[in-house]
């Protein structure tokens, strides 16, 4: 690991008040945990005026699954960077798989939103990864140069404190399939490399997360490799006694 480690809950469109609270008072009994792990929720964004309330005493950090680029006007169904922070964001996650397939982001989109995440002060999560038929065409580096090239293009100089990247191969989000710590390590030290060219200072210490079926009993194998700082976690996020298991393992 080359910087704290952080583990970032991606609930999704899943949870509920009642999930906000057992996860706070699980995650508030853990504050030795908390203090040496980076812990995020990313709620849905209806949830994160209860999560605020409780964050700072869970010893957590709230997170936004996406923002819009633009600071304000006729964007219905968006939510700015400003309305999100008002509720204690302070990471938000960009150009993650499901919003790339299923709404159409594009990379042009990815690098709007993380420039404004960034100049906003939150920190910008860019989630890269491959389809599984990428992968079986060994596209997978080009894919991700690329997704990277395009989301880091012009950013400010001091970028890296407040960037992290999330590596999701597609094929292994909510499928059981996960990568390798082989695998996972392999395209972590390529994506560490390609920062070193296109974030001018602190690349190294840019926090790289894998995601795609993290789970209790495959985290540690995961996080032991050198460049893997943590987990973006999706359904094993859930439940509150298998994300802290996870959040241990970091
Ligand atoms: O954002 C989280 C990822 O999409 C991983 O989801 O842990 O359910 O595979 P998963």
């Amino acid at each position: 690991m080359h910087v704290q480690p952080l583990v970032i809950a991606n609930w999704k469109m899943n949870g509920s008040r009642e999930l906000v609270n057992a996860m706070s008072s699980a995650l508030g009994n853990q504050s030795a945990l908390t203090e040496q792990v980076q812990v995020v929720i990313c709620p849905p964004a209806t949830l994160l005026p209860a999560l605020a309330e409780q964050a700072s005493t869970a010893g957590i950090a709230c997170g936004a699954q996406t923002a819009s680029a633009h600071a304000g006007g006729a964007h219905t169904g968006e939510l700015s960077l400003s309305l999100l922070q008002e509720f204690g964001v302070s990471y938000v996650l960009v150009g993650h798989s499901e919003r790339r397939q299923h709404y159409g982001e594009t990379d042009a989109d990815v690098a709007a939103k993380t420039k404004a995440i960034i100049a906003a002060g939150c920190t910008a999560v860019v989630c890269v990864g491959e389809t599984a038929q990428q992968r079986e065409q060994e596209q997978t580096k080009a894919v991700i140069g690329e997704q990277l090239a395009a989301a880091l293009a012009d950013l400010p100089d001091n970028a890296a404190t407040k960037l992290v990247v999330a590596y999701e191969p597609v094929w292994a989000i909510g499928t059981g399939l996960t990568a390798s710590p082989e695998q996972a390590q392999d395209v972590h030290a390529f994506i560490r490399e390609n920062l070193k060219k296109l974030i001018k200072t602190d690349a190294d210490l840019i926090p790289l997360l894998y995601g795609g079926s993290v789970k209790s009993d495959n985290a540690a194998s995961l996080f032991a490799e050198q460049d893997i700082d943590g987990g973006l976690i999706g359904g094993a996020s859930l439940v509150a006694d298998d994300f802290i298991a996870i959040c241990s393992a970091a």
